[in-house]
C-alpha cells in the first residue's frame, strides 16, 4: 500500500500550517502537497494551549471587552477580570493566541477550529476544508515510524509507505519526562505536561477537578511561567519549583526576573528555587498527594505540572542526516545534507546570520518565518536568498506583556521603570547592541527596540545607553 506526492511534509504543528499557506500562495498543484501528522487535527497556533485554552470556562461572566481606536487602526483589547486576575490581551499580532475569542469578540477559552493556522499572523484561517480546497492531503492521527532519505520513502504506523520528491521535515519537538532525569510517576492521573491538543485537555480536566486547591509547577520557563498564570486564574495555588536561582534563567537576567518573580508573589504564587523535584506521594488511590524535593521540602499537591524542556524530534534521520546543536542542521535555504529534505521549526538548527553562528529556535515566529522560507527556497529557488532571521521571543502573562529580540549575549543595560510596568534591557558584545527586551511596551516601541536589534549600532559608552534607555532605540 502506498501513496506517492511531489511534496510533503511530515509534522502538523506550527511550521506545517505556514509552509502549507507558503505552497498555496506559490502555486501548488492538487494532488502535490501531503501533510503526515501524529496529531489528529490540522496545523494550529500551537501557543493558545498555555493561554487562551486554559482560561476558565465561567471566565465569561466576568469579562470585558474594550475595542480601542488607536493611530487610525483598529485595535482592540480585551480585558479579563475576575476575582484573582486581570489580563489584558492586545489583539493586533496576538489574534492567535485566544482564536475567535477575540477575533469574534466572544469570550469563552479559545477552542479549535478558532486557532487553526495562520491566524496567528491574521491571515486566513486553515480548516480542513481549506486542505480539500486546495487539493492538500491531510493524513492525520498517523506517526511516520521510519523514513529512507535515500528512497525517499516515509513508512506509518498504519504500514503505509508513502514517497515524496522533497521532504519539509516539521516534527517539532517532544516536552521531556520527569523519569529522563531519574524521577518516575509521570504516568499519574494528576501529572501534566503541555506539548499538544490531548495534553492540555487533560490539563484543562485536571485544572477543574483541582479547583480551591494547590498545584507544584516544576521548571521555571516558559510552560513553567505561562501555565502557573493560567493556574491562578483558574483559582488554584500554585507553588513553582526550579532547579535555577530565578526564573527563565535561559533569557531573564536576576533583575528582570525579580520583577516578574514579585509580580506572581503578589498573585500567591511561591516559589522554591534551588532545588528539584525527587519523587511524589500517593494516596491509596495511587493519587498524588504531595511532592518531595531534594532539598527535603515536601509541597502538598493536588496536581503538578512538568515543563522541563524539550528534545527536537530528529530520531527519524538520525544517521542519515546531519545533526546539529539537537536538531537537523540546515543551510540558509532551510536544506539539510540531503538536497532533498528541507527543516523548519523547532527541529532546524539553522545559521542566524547576525549572530553568525548556527542555532535552534524554539519559538513560533521562527517556526512560522522557516517554513515559509523553506517553501520559498524550494519552489523559486532562483529568486530565493539565505534566511535573514532576527531571533524574537515573548510572552504574555495576567497584564504582563514582553517581547526579546536579538541574542542575549556580553553586558547588560537595564532601563526603564522596572517598579511600573515599562521597562527593558540592551545586550552589548563587542561595543554593539545584540540583544534586547521591553515589558510593556507599544506597538511603536516593539518595532524600535527590533529594528535597532537588527542595525547593531555601535555603543561608545554603556552609561549613555542606560541613560538614554529606551529613548535610545525610539531616536535611532
Ligand atoms: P510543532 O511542535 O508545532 O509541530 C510538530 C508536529 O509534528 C506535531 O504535529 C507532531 O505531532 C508532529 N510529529 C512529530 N513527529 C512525528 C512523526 N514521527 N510522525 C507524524 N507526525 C509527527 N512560542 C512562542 O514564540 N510564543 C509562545 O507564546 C509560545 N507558546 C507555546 C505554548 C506551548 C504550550 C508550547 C508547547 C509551545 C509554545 N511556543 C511558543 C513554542 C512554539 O509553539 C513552537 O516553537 C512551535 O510550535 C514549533 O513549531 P513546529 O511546527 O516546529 O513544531
Ligand atoms: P524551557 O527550556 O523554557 O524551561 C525549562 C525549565 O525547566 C528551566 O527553566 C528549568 O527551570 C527547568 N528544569 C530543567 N531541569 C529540571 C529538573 N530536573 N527539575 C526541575 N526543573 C527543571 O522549557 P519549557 O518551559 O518546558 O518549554 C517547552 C517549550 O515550549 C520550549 O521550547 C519553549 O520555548 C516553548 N514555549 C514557549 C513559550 C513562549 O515562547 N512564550 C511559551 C510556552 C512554551
Amino acid at each position: 500500500m502506498g501513496r506517492a506526492f511531489v511534496y510533503v511534509i511530515l509534522g502538523g504543528g506550527v511550521a506545517a500550517g505556514y509552509a502549507a499557506h507558503e505552497f498555496v500562495k506559490r502555486g501548488v498543484e492538487h494532488g502535490e502537497l501531503c501533510i503526515i501528522s501524529e496529531e489528529p487535527v490540522a496545523p494550529y497556533e500551537r501557543p493558545a494551549l498555555s493561554k487562551g485554552y486554559l482560561l476558565p470556562e465561567d471566565s465569561k461572566k466576568s469579562f470585558i471587552v474594550h475595542r480601542v481606536l488607536n493611530f487610525g487602526q483598529i485595535r482592540k483589547s480585551l480585558i479579563v477580570e475576575s476575582s484573582m486576575a486581570l489580563a489584558t490581551v492586545e489583539l493586533d499580532m496576538l489574534a492567535q493566541e485566544i482564536g475567535s475569542r477575540v477575533c469574534g469578540g466572544e469570550d469563552d477559552p479559545a477552542r479549535l477550529p478558532a486557532f487553526h493556522c495562520c491566524v496567528g499572523t491574521n491571515e486566513e484561517r486553515l480548516t480542513p476544508k481549506w486542505y480539500k480546497e486546495h487539493g492538500i492531503e491531510l493524513v492525520l492521527g498517523t506517526r511516520v515510524k521510519s523514513a529512507d532519505v535515500r528512497r525517499k520513502t516515509l513508512l506509518t504506523a498504519t504500514g503505509e509507505t508513502i514517497t515524496y520528491k522533497i521532504l519539509l521535515v516539521a516534527t517539532g519537538a517532544r516536552a521531556l519526562k520527569l523519569e529522563e532525569f531519574g524521577v518516575k510517576g509521570s504516568d499519574a492521573e494528576s501529572v501534566c505536561y503541555l506539548r499538544d491538543l490531548a495534553d492540555a485537555n487533560r490539563l484543562v480536566n485536571v485544572m477543574q477537578s483541582s479547583s480551591g486547591g494547590n498545584a507544584v509547577v516544576i521548571g521555571g520557563g516558559y510552560i513553567g511561567m505561562e501555565c502557573a498564570a493560567s493556574l491562578v486564574i483558574n483559582k488554584i495555588n500554585v507553588t513553582m519549583v526550579f532547579p535555577e536561582a530565578h526564573c527563565m534563567a535561559r533569557l531573564f537576567t536576576p533583575k528582570i526576573a525579580s520583577y516578574y518573580e514579585e509580580y506572581y508573589q503578589a498573585k500567591g504564587v511561591k516559589f522554591v528555587k534551588g532545588t528539584v523535584l525527587t519523587s511524589f506521594d500517593f494516596d491509596s488511590n495511587q493519587k498524588i498527594t504531595a511532592v518531595n524535593l531534594r532539598d527535603g521540602t515536601r509541597l502538598p499537591a493536588d496536581m503538578v505540572i512538568v515543563g522541563i524542556g524539550i528534545r527536537p524530534n530528529t530520531s527519524l534521520f538520525e544517521g542519515q542526516l546531519t545533526l546539529e546543536k539537537g536538531g537537523i542542521k540546515v543551510n540558509g535555504r532551510m536544506q539539510s545534507s540531503n538536497s532533498s529534505v528541507y527543516a523548519v521549526g523547532d527541529v532546524a538548527t539553522f545559521p542566524v546570520k547576525i549572530s553568525s553562528e548556527t542555532r535552534r529556535l524554539e519559538h513560533v515566529d521562527s517556526a512560522r518565518k522557516s517554513a515559509r522560507h523553506a517553501v520559498a527556497a524550494i519552489m523559486e529557488p532562483e529568486k530565493t536568498t539565505d534566511f535573514d532571521y532576527l531571533p524574537f521571543f515573548y510572552s504574555r502573562v495576567f497584564t504582563l506583556s514582553w517581547q526579546f529580540y536579538g541574542d542575549s549575549t556580553g553586558d547588560v543595560i537595564h532601563f526603564g521603570d522596572f517598579l511600573g510596568n515599562s521597562f527593558g534591557a540592551y545586550w552589548v558584545n563587542n561595543g554593539h547592541v545584540v540583544g534586547s527586551f521591553l515589558e510593556g511596551g507599544t506597538k511603536e516601541e516593539y518595532e524600535a527596540i527590533a529594528k535597532i536589534t537588527r542595525l547593531k549600532p555601535e555603543i561608545e559608552d554603556l552609561t549613555d545607553l542606560e541613560t538614554q534607555g529606551l529613548g535610545f532605540a525610539l531616536t535611532l
